[in-house]
């Protein structure tokens, strides 16, 4: 099996687990652009020590190039564990987090999630300019 197999995807309006992207409705080159990433926009994922999102990475993909460029990465490390146990903190990171960058080119993002109970999962939006 090679990486790219274990990358899962669906339809984010009907499984909680892809990153959903979230653009302006207008872009400008070489302007600033806000990208908000969250998991379980229609769905919500669980939040718990046992079962919750670890982190998300946002990959831009100018198109023609062959390389993409990690735009960002973000952990989410309170899961409500603390010296009592699990859940008992009432402390919960919650899983969206809003990248910044600007650029040039059109392309493709691609937002990954890391769940630790159901693994990767990948999501995608089109920037246009
Ligand atoms: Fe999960």
């Amino acid at each position: 099996m090679e990486f790219k197999d274990l990358l899962q995807t669906a339809d984010w309006k009907s499984e909680k687990h892809v990153p959903v992207i979230e653009l302006p409705e207008k872009v400008a080159k070489d302007e600033n652009i806000q990208v908000k990433v969250g998991v379980g926009k229609e769905i919500s994922h669980p939040n718990t020590t046992q079962h919750h999102i670890a982190w998300m990475e946002l990959y831009f993909h100018p198109e023609g190039e062959k390389n993409p460029y990690l735009i960002g990465r973000t952990e989410f490390t309170a899961h409500g564990s603390s010296v009592e146990g699990a859940d008992t903190s009432t402390v919960y990171t919650h899983h969206e987090a809003t990248f910044t960058f600007r650029t040039g080119k059109r392309g493709t993002l691609y937002a990954l999630s890391s769940c630790n109970i159901h693994g990767l999962w990948v999501g995608t939006a089109e920037l246009e300019l």
